[in-house]
């Protein structure tokens, strides 16, 4: 059998990618990773225990009915990060406000971490995957003052990291510091996280297209026309395309990176910006993409120029496959 790497030997094997953050990058994946297990652990006792199922009986600043799961998930996350004091600030979709640390050695963290704790609530009851989206960026308060809006609200393109786990048929992380994109399993008989997806790459082409067709009649005239196109016969393009939608983001986007293939969550009557949001969702998963080869616009710009102007901005998404998304975008030009 060929030697296993685990994500704790990558991390180190690959500390020439992240010069200056000395380990501080190290400890904080280590965070994520440790968090990511706890949250696999319950996620998959879901439907064992009855406290874990359902909602949690409040809602969040998204104007969501939190379930339990993204409330656990969440201060699995925080408290995580928190202890390894790299971190200053947290932003959440499920906090109303960024968190800041005002006292000890968090203070000091460099690192402001943005992320969808649990992505795809409404999968949860019902044994579909759901995940967890992260991203990692450098603060721009001196460190030992307490973290500023200004800290989050950083553009797509000063990323540090990015990446997303994902609670499927197996349980993955995936994540990409600027040098490409890798894929850890986790082993879950020695709870460890094994590369076994090494360098992913998303085809240019596919034939996979993603979108909620039941909001058909308030999408734009360019989306409308651009499913008529996955739709119609051509041999020579292999159409009509296949459709695939599960309905989380983190599932949709992870076959599409392996299969080929196009997600859009585009403007409609009820919300006019989407529904995903720019911070939590979009950035960290554009990154990737992009990453592994692909695009991510909404619509017509490139989702990681976008400046964010608030926590949880929305904005369009059409990512996936290079030539997908860009005639997606070409429709969206003509119409
Ligand atoms: P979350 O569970 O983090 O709130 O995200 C839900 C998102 C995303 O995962 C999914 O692709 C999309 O909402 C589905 O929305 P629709 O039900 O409107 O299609
Ligand atoms: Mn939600
Ligand atoms: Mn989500
Ligand atoms: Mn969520």
């Amino acid at each position: 059998m060929d030697k296993l790497t685990t994500l704790g030997e990558f991390i180190v094997e690959r500390q020439s990618d992240f010069p200056f953050a000395k380990g501080e990058l190290s400890r904080l994946l280590s965070a994520i990773r440790l968090a990511a297990k706890v949250v696999n652990r319950e996620v998959n006792k879901a439907g064992l225990v009855d406290d874990i199922l359902g909602s949690a009986g409040q809602e969040n600043i998204q104007g969501e009915t939190q379930q339990k799961l993204d409330v656990y998930a969440n201060v699995q996350m925080i408290n995580a990060l928190r202890a390894q004091h790299e971190v200053c600030g947290i932003g959440s979709e499920e906090n109303d406000d960024f968190i800041a640390f005002d006292k000890g050695e968090s203070m000091w963290g460099k690192y402001i971490v943005m992320m969808d704790p649990l992505d795809g609530s409404s999968n949860i009851d019902v044994n579909v995957s759901i995940g967890t989206i992260f991203s990692i960026y450098r603060r721009k308060t001196k460190p030992g003052t307490v973290a500023q809006l200004e800290d989050f609200l950083q553009p797509g393109l000063d990323l540090v990291a990015a990446g997303y786990i994902i609670y499927g048929s197996s349980t993955m992380l995936v994540f990409s510091t600027g040098h490409g994109v890798n894929g850890f399993t986790l082993d879950t008989s020695i709870g460890v996280f094994c590369l076994s997806h090494p360098n992913m790459r998303i085809p240019e082409d596919g034939k996979i297209y993603s979108i909620n067709e039941g909001n058909y009649k308030q999408f734009p005239e360019g989306v409308k026309r651009y499913i008529k196109y996955c739709q119609e016969e051509d041999e020579a393009t292999q159409r009509p395309y296949t459709s695939r939608y599960i309905g989380s983001l983190v599932a949709d986007v992870h076959r599409n990176m392996i299969k080929g293939g196009i997600y859009i969550y585009p403007a409609t009557g009820i919300n006019p910006n989407g529904k995903l949001r720019l911070m939590y969702e979009n950035i960290p998963l554009a990154f990737i993409v992009e990453q592994a080869g692909g695009v991510a616009s909404d619509g017509k710009n490139r989702i990681l120029e976008i400046t964010p102007e608030e926590l949880h901005q929305r904005t369009p998404l059409f990512i996936g496959s290079k030539n997908m998304v860009e005639q997606a975008e070409a429709y969206m030009a003509e119409h």
